[in-house]
């Protein structure tokens, strides 16, 4: 990663991607750094700020490299001042908008509004910058799914599918913000765009700070709540650890070359319906068992009420465990050689090293 040091101005920094690359950015580079962050009932934004370098020990960055400021990506202007955006104009050569609703259960509304609306915001603020300043880049956290995790495409990096089938809200607000994304590279913003697929823990340790976006899925099994599984054996689901993540997309925006370029962050083996079902058959015997019903012969209308209920709240994230969609990398996989950093094996030790944390961790019940 390059030393030279710059100055970033950082949305979504609470989130699971976010603290991560605020760590990294602190630890492995002189960067200084501005950081939108929400004010919320119970906690000032300079108190979130604070706890999160606190449980880092970077504290001592408060004031000095990090720059804390009060906002909100769905307010005009993010919220800002115009005192605070010429001060920002002045200063900032990349801006990293990673703040998103997450929630693959997210209302419309919310989801256009946040994700879409506050897109819009950001990529307005950056043209500003970009024209009247000196910004350098504009890097954005999209995400795999913009293609629409229930249909049969290979995902290329730099093109929008035309007719994306969506399984949610959230992937279609986020396809409706990339597309926004696009169009201001084409009139000449300098934009990376990162395409995360589902991020789970460390490769290493398996921790992760939030259980988020597919955890809730798989504790709704691991805890017996739903006892059928509309889905094939030999159906993959693309998960990537964490670690991959952040160190893929900062080597990667730290290259001149990767400017107007899209990268899939992806594992290129995807583990399969099959190898979690062995996981909870070796490890976890006493789970209640989960039967595996072709997405054809499955009827809803067959579950008990009460599964009938969570059915419902599950089918945004069937897609998940769809095969049908693969991505393309080879921006990812040129941009990475020669950096040491290689795409994560997401095999059975991996699944096994993330389900021991969440049980230690006390998400998941242990045996
Ligand atoms: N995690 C994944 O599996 C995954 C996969 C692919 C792509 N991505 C993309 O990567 C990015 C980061 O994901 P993540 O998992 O780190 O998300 P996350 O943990 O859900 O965090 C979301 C972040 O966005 C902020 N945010 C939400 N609404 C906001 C608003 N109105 N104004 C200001 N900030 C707001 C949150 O702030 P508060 O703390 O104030 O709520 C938080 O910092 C997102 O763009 C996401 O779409 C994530």
């Amino acid at each position: 990663m390059t030393n030279k040091p710059r100055t970033l101005f950082l949305t979504g920094v609470t989130g699971t991607l976010g603290k991560e690359i605020v760590r990294n950015l602190l630890t492995q580079t002189q960067h200084k750094l501005y950081v939108l962050i929400r004010s919320k009932p119970n906690a000032s934004h300079w108190d979130r700020a604070r706890k999160i370098l606190e449980n880092y020990g970077l504290e001592k960055h408060l004031g000095d490299r990090v720059h804390v400021m009060a906002g909100d990506v769905t307010l005009p202007n993010l919220g800002f001042s115009a005192g605070d955006l010429d001060l920002l104009r002045k200063e900032v050569d990349d801006f990293y908008h990673i703040a998103a609703l997450t929630a693959l259960n997210g209302s419309k509304e919310d989801c256009f509004r946040i994700n879409l609306g506050g897109a819009q915001e950001a990529l307005k603020i950056a043209t500003d910058f970009w024209q009247h300043g000196h910004l350098k880049r504009f890097v954005y956290f999209s995400t795999a799914f913009v293609a629409g995790s229930l249909q049969t495409y290979c995902s290329k990096e730099d093109e929008l599918p035309l007719r994306p089938v969506h399984a949610n809200f959230y992937e279609a607000s986020k396809y409706e913000a990339e597309k926004k994304v696009r169009e201001a590279m084409r009139q000449g913003l300098p934009c990376t765009i990162f395409r995360p697929s589902i991020v789970v823990g460390d490769s290493q340790t398996g921790e992760v700070s939030e259980f988020n976006v597919i955890y809730p899925f798989i504790r709704l099994f691991a805890h017996g709540i739903l006892s059928k599984l509309p889905t094939r054996l030999d159906n993959s689901f693309n998960i990537v650890p964490i670690d991959f993540v952040i160190q893929a997309s900062l080597a990667i925006a730290h290259q001149e070359d990767s400017i107007q370029k899209t990268f899939h962050l992806i594992t290129k083996d995807p583990p399969t319906v099959a190898m979690l079902l062995e996981l909870k058959a070796k490890e976890y015997p006493k789970m209640p068992p989960i039967q595996v019903l072709s997405p054809d012969d499955f009827k809803p209308g067959s579950l008990a009420v009460t599964e009938q209920f969570v059915f419902g709240m599950l089918k945004p994230y069937l897609g998940y465990l769809n095969d049908h969609l693969t991505f393309d990398a080879t921006n990812t996989e040129k941009a990475l050689a020669g950096t040491g950093i290689s795409f994560p094996k997401t095999d059975y030790e991996f699944l096994k090293t993330l389900t021991q944390y969440a049980v230690g961790a006390g998400y998941l019940l242990p045996q």
